[in-house]
């Protein structure tokens, strides 16, 4: 039995001011059917750890460095995000795939040093229209997600995000969402040490109050990682409450 987990990727978005008054009221919902976790901006993880210090809200990076420490001008390492309370660290999203080089063998690396420190790493893959339009999408996330197998060894979440659904408003149908999904499933099982049945699979693209029932209703979604709509507290928790009822 794999439970919901709704994760809410805030991007570089909003002020210190936004950032706490965003956790705090979040913080107060009180869901046990579903897992809650925000990733906010790094300079904001010290201030939302302490807004959310008494809940069970949990806490991502966006991103982390695949080394350990040292003069890396600019970057965070697992060992800080364990520091400020992180359990999570969101790796391998398309806006740095597509805008920082993160490479599917960069993604690896960042996913094991994550691991090695005690991060669960919420891995994201996914297509882009161009490689949809021709065919090539299964191919392409295998591809993403065999990097990452051939190194991890411990648990670890996965996100699909086809990047064309990114922040433009236009989601993957639940049927489109579902074959991609049950596909990261079988090749899990296959090539990851993980049974595939527990593993979590997450959607993200566009996901909104208005079809997130739609999407979780799919028996291989498991939840979401939402950008924009995780902004807005009534929003995200509309969405958290949708997962609670209907994944699996
Ligand atoms: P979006 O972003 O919900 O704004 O499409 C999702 C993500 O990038 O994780």
């Amino acid at each position: 039995m794999r439970k919901a987990l709704v994760a809410g990727n805030w991007k570089m978005n909003g002020t210190i001011n936004d950032v706490r008054e965003l956790a705090s009221k979040i913080s107060q919902t009180e869901q046990d059917k579903v897992d809650i976790m925000v990733a906010p901006s790094f300079v904001y993880l010290h201030s939302v750890s302490e807004t959310l210090s008494k809940t069970n809200i949990f806490l991502a990076g966006q991103d982390c460095s695949e080394f350990d420490q040292g003069a890396f001008t600019g970057e965070t390492c697992a060992d800080m995000l364990v520091d400020l309370g992180c359990t999570h660290v969101i790796v391998g999203h398309s806006e740095r795939r597509q805008f920082f080089g993160d490479s599917d063998s960069r993604v690896a690396a960042k996913a094991r040093k994550a691991e090695i420190k005690g991060l669960c790493p919420i891995v994201c893959v996914g297509e882009t229209l161009e490689e949809r339009d021709r065919g090539r999408t299964i191919e392409v996330i295998e591809r993403q997600l065999c990097a990452v197998f051939k190194v991890i060894e411990n648990k670890f979440v996965i996100a699909y995000e086809p990047v064309w659904a990114i922040g433009t408003g236009k989601s993957a149908t639940p049927e489109m969402a579902q074959e991609v999904h049950e596909n990261i499933r079988q090749c899990a099982a296959v090539h990851s040490h993980v049974d595939g049945l527990d593993l979590r699979i997450l959607y993200g693209g566009s996901v909104k109050p208005d079809n997130a029932d739609e999407l979780f209703s799919m028996p291989d979604i498991d939840g979401g990682l939402i950008g924009g709509a995780s902004l807005d507290s009534e929003s995200f928790l509309k969405i958290c409450r949708s997962a609670a009822e209907l994944v699996n």
